[in-house]
């Protein structure tokens, strides 16, 4: 297989599963691993519950919980019942009554070069005065507060603030267009939003603030906008104000009282919403709870990423605004007393040694980044990377998507110097934590593997019927046993009923993921992306409908068709199929309509989601029932040979749709 390929392909599939390279954990790192028995695995399948409830007592619980699982309400669990806890004195408070609060807690790096390192000590400062700040502002127990933030500080800091008190955050991805903040603040009935006069990115200005004014226009539960200052004087365009609602961070903070006590929570309290795209336009506020979570991911941040606080300096380069950002740049690493980097900005900003330049200067031991961002450094040259000293990194972690095998051998020769186990995690914004991941000090892995279920976790893949497919058979990948940070369900109205539909309604007593997987002839699970109508782009989810419903939103299009195509450096990328209004089509200029289609996109849910390939066509090819045939569409956009084109109403749609990509391409 040829670097960068993505793995959804035919050949791609045939290629993996004949992957015949094992790597053994290293000597040295086993002899100091967290975990080197592979008894453990059976262990946890033993008594799952027990298995959990140890992960569950190693958090400080103000009220010892009664009940480890409560599964009655099946599909929507119950765990750890009974018991009381804060996240944020766990995150916080018990590092520094233990004497630890002159550690790093991270050391930020702006993408303009600004450092600071904040402590444990600094943190807990911070978390405490905003949490007040909040309370100021009316903010309650149980009300949601909206993040739409740069990479600073400031945003761990209110995320804990929010849990201090027991308020719900609801963080949007600075990426995001303004209606895409407005729909997430109004879905979640949000109270306060706190954002940034901006950030940086690439050197440029992300416009939060803007956006954020834009958004506030049709937000009505809104009352309070709190803004930090991060551009200052930097500022390069205007920055709008409404008197008394908008109020600066530095200047609440400057009046807040230091001391806020931590609110007692129950286990299953709302901790946070984080909104993901699904298979309809409208994105899922799934909802994580309390105790559970934080058990889950303090679990997989000592099994999967070996962690050790005292010793490690951990980054997970991701974004805080998804997941993999708010487990495992926050709450993981800061339950355990870890030190992370955090940094703002780009990997290739100034220059594209970035990433390596801040292994080399905070001596990184824990790398975890995605396959897009390794295929990038591919294509970057193996020259960056051997201008820094990497030898502290220990461990390499990948997520977000399928790593392709010679990925995957990259990362472990020129990043890895050979010498750190990778694990490949497969997890969701729904499942909370790692599932399907290495353990480091046990596995022995194979390129572009994902291994096996982590201990304590019930992983299968299954056919149709819901029977588990043999060793060499693929199928769809199905989780079989509650897991302590599952999603508890999507928030608000009619969201019980879609969770129950979404994830559990194929075979009721399985989690159906989305994804489909192969087993190979080992019983390595490999996957093999999604089987729905999302796609996955650069590790982000983002819906063919969502795409779909802001393309038809347009006065020019009549009817829009979209797909995931592959592509070798972000996995996938967004396919159109556009079909316009007759009216005004005398004389229309395509250029300008295309240009102005792919703006509007950005501008409805965010540039991430441009189409990198739009098409105009007279016609969608489609069933004689009238079904948009969307496989068709998505092997002309990767420039498949067609099969049987039988079944279509009108054959003549299809040769046409080639030969108009063929030119775009040519
Ligand atoms: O398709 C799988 C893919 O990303 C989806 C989950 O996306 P999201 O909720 O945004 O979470 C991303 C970060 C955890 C999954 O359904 N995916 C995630 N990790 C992997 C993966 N696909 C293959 N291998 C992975 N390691």
């Amino acid at each position: 297989m040829s670097e960068g390929t993505a793995v959804t392909s035919g050949d791609a599939i045939e290629n993996l599963l004949s992957e015949a390279r094992t790597f053994a954990p290293p000597a040295e790192f086993v002899a100091q691993a967290n975990f080197s028995d592979e008894a453990i695995f059976a262990e946890a399948a033993a008594d799952p519950e027990a298995w959990w409830a140890r992960w569950a007592a190693r958090l400080d619980w103000m009220t010892p919980f009664e009940t480890v699982l409560d599964n009655s309400d099946a599909p929507f669990a119950k765990w750890f019942t009974g018991g009381e806890l804060n996240v944020s004195q766990n995150c916080l408070d018990r590092h520094v009554a233990k004497g630890h609060g002159s550690r790093v807690a991270y050391h930020w790096e702006g993408e303009d070069g600004e450092r600071r390192s904040y402590t444990y000590d600094d943190l807990l400062d911070l978390t405490e005065r905003f949490a007040n700040v909040l309370l100021g502002l009316g903010v309650q127990k149980g009300d949601r507060v909206a993040i739409f933030m740069p990479m600073i500080i400031e945003l761990p800091a209110a995320m804990l603030a929010c849990t201090r008190i027991g308020a719900a955050h609801s963080i949007v991805f600075g990426g995001f267009a303004s209606s895409a903040l407005a729909e997430r603040i109004n879905d979640a009935d949000c109270k306060v939003v706190i954002t940034a006069d901006g950030g940086w990115r690439r050197g440029k200005q992300v416009r939060l603030k803007e956006l954020t004014d834009e958004a506030l226009l049709s937000t009505p539960t809104i009352e309070h906008c709190v803004v930090v200052q991060r551009l200052g004087d930097q500022l390069d365009h205007p920055l709008g104000w409404v008197e008394g609602r908008d109020k600066w961070w530095h200047e609440l903070m400057a009046d807040a009282a230091p001391h806020a006590d931590p609110t007692p929570m129950a286990s299953e309290d709302l901790l946070y919403l984080l909104y993901t795209s699904g298979t309809t336009a409208k994105p899922k506020g799934l909802m994580h709870t309390t105790g559970g979570y934080l058990t889950g991911i303090v679990a997989s941040m000592e099994m999967v990423f070996d962690a050790k606080p005292l010793t490690d300096v951990y980054w997970c380069a991701a974004d805080i605004g998804w997941v993999t950002g708010h487990s495992y740049i926050v709450y993981g690493p800061l339950a355990l007393g870890m030190t992370s980097v955090l940094y703002e900005g780009a990997p290739d900003w100034p220059a594209q040694d970035r990433n390596w330049e801040i292994v080399e200067r905070y001596g990184v031991t824990i790398l975890y980044t995605a396959p897009t961002a390794i295929r990038a450094f591919i294509k970057w040259g193996d020259h960056l990377p051997a201008a820094h000293d990497l030898s502290s990194l220990r461990l390499l972690g990948s997520v977000g998507e399928p790593i392709n095998p010679e990925a995957w051998m990259w990362y472990h020769r020129v990043i890895g110097g050979e010498r750190c186990p990778i694990v490949d995690t497969w997890w969701q914004t729904e499942t909370g934590h790692h599932m399907i991941a290495p353990m480091p000090g046990i596995t022995h892995t194979k390129p572009g593997s994902a291994t096996h279920a982590i201990p304590g976790i019930d992983a299968a893949v299954v056919d149709e019927a819901g029977e588990p497919v043999p060793n060499g058979h693929g199928g769809l990948l199905v989780i079989r046993q509650p897991w302590p940070g599952m999603a508890r369900g999507i928030w608000g109205e009619g969201g019980r009923e879609r969770y129950q539909h979404t994830y559990w309604s194929k075979w009721p007593h399985l989690y159906f993921a989305g994804d489909g997987a192969k087993l190979d002839s080992d019983g390595y699970l490999w996957l093999l992306g999604r089987v729905d109508d999302v796609m996955n782009v650069s590790g982000h989810r983002i819906s063919t409908m969502e795409v779909e419903s802001a393309l038809v939103e347009h006065e020019s299009v009549a009817e829009a068709a979209v797909v995931g195509m592959l592509d070798e450096l972000t996995g996938e990328a967004i396919a159109a199929f556009v079909t316009l209004n007759d009216e005004g089509s005398d004389g229309r200029d395509e250029a300008a309509v295309r240009a102005a289609l792919l703006e509007h996109v950005a501008e409805r849910i965010g540039k991430f989601a441009r189409p990198r390939l739009l098409v105009f066509t007279q016609g969608l090819p489609k069933t004689r029932s009238g079904k948009i045939m969307r496989r068709l569409l998505k092997d002309i956009a990767e420039g498949r040979a067609i099969g049987d084109t039988q079944t279509l109403q009108d054959a003549a749609v299809v040769e046409q749709l080639q030969a108009t990509v063929n030119a775009l391409r040519a």
